[in-house]
């Protein structure tokens, strides 16, 4: 007998849900994966095809769930036009009222709903800890959305009396294969690893592993509510590249002053607000929980990277 019947990934076919069926794969009897792609089935994980609007054809999937995990978003690596912008939150937004919508109409709902959210909700901050708690909310465009995401899932998860409801404000997630990590490992190598902008900013990060470890405490402890995943030690930016160089032996660097990374963001069409932003955040609700982390430290996390590529 495995430990979970069905967990449901909706959103599951990006760098956070491939990783959380690597997790959940052996110890589950069927993984149900609900994407914009094809239909599809690979050992215990299904794949189903939705539109990104509306859930109801799926309803008998979303019977009998031990966990749901929500990680729907348009990526936010992009210019934000009116148009990504737009993307952006209605993705998100419109997932959570379609999994709400589809399991009004079920006669059993998920012992635990995991919804994604991010650690960027908090204003920028060079000295000030931003705790789930004591932490400040922000207003610019990133924030509104994160604002917007989670009083949406809090709106929408209230008919749920049964359901262990968890919002993960996620920081930059550092995963082997995928995400932010090997893309400035490359930078690195080719002489573009040093400091971004003054170099000043905080980079609030956690390592793949720790994420999912955390998600596997809150499940384990049956706690629910809000959770800062993000390693307790945020670093500056500048020591970051530097750890980060070290840890793959990459002597020489040249810096990358804002104007010279506006224009390289403008050319792969990003914002540079996802560097350029300081963010200094704290998972205090994790640590007071008890939760200890893999790699707290940002040299050990870059070297389990490196030594497992
Ligand atoms: N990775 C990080 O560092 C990080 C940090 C903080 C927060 N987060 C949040 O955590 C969640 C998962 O992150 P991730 O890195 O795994 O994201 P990801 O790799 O970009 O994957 C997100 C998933 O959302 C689905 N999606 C994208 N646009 C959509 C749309 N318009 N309508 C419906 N589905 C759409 C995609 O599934 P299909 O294409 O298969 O439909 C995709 O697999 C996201 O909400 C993200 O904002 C991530």
């Amino acid at each position: 007998m495995k430990k979970f019947q069905k967990i449901i990934l909706v959103g599951g076919t990006g760098q956070i849900g491939k990783a959380l069926i690597e997790n959940f794969k052996s110890n589950t009897t069927e993984i149900i994966v609900i994407t914009r792609s094809e239909n599809r089935t690979v050992e215990n994980i299904r794949y189903l095809n939705w539109d990104g609007i509306s859930l109801t054809s799926h309803k008998k999937e979303f019977e009998n769930s031990d966990i749901l995990i929500n990680l729907v978003g348009k990526n936010v690596n992009c210019r934000y036009t009116e148009k990504n912008k737009s993307e952006i939150i209605s993705s998100r937004l419109n997932s959570i009222k379609a999994i709400s919508e589809v399991l009004s109409h079920c006669e059993t709902q998920p012992k635990f709903w995991f919804q994604s959210a991010s650690a960027t909700i908090y204003i920028d901050s060079k000295s000030e800890p931003m705790t789930e708690v004591e932490g400040v909310l922000g207003n610019d465009f990133s924030e509104t959305v994160c604002k917007k995401w989670e009083a949406c899932f809090l709106e929408q998860t209230k008919s749920l009396p049964n359901t262990k409801k968890i919002i993960l404000r996620t920081s930059l997630v550092l995963s082997k294969e995928d995400g932010v990590y090997p893309r400035l490992k490359k930078m690195a190598q080719f002489g573009l690893g040093g400091k971004q902008g003054n170099g000043k900013q905080m980079v609030s990060w956690i390592h793949e592993t720790d994420l999912i470890n955390s998600i596997n405490f809150i499940i384990e402890n049956k706690l629910e509510g809000v959770f800062n995943t993000t390693a307790p030690y945020p670093i500056t930016n500048s020591e970051f590249m530097k750890v980060l160089r070290q840890s793959i032996g990459v002597k020489f660097h040249l810096n990358s002053p804002r104007l010279l990374l506006e224009i390289g963001a403008f050319i792969i069409s990003t914002e540079t607000e996802l560097i350029l932003k300081s963010r200094f955040v704290i998972p205090d609700n994790l640590l007071k929980a008890g939760f200890e982390f893999k790699y707290p430290m940002i040299d050990k996390a870059f070297n389990a990277l490196k030594n497992s590529l």
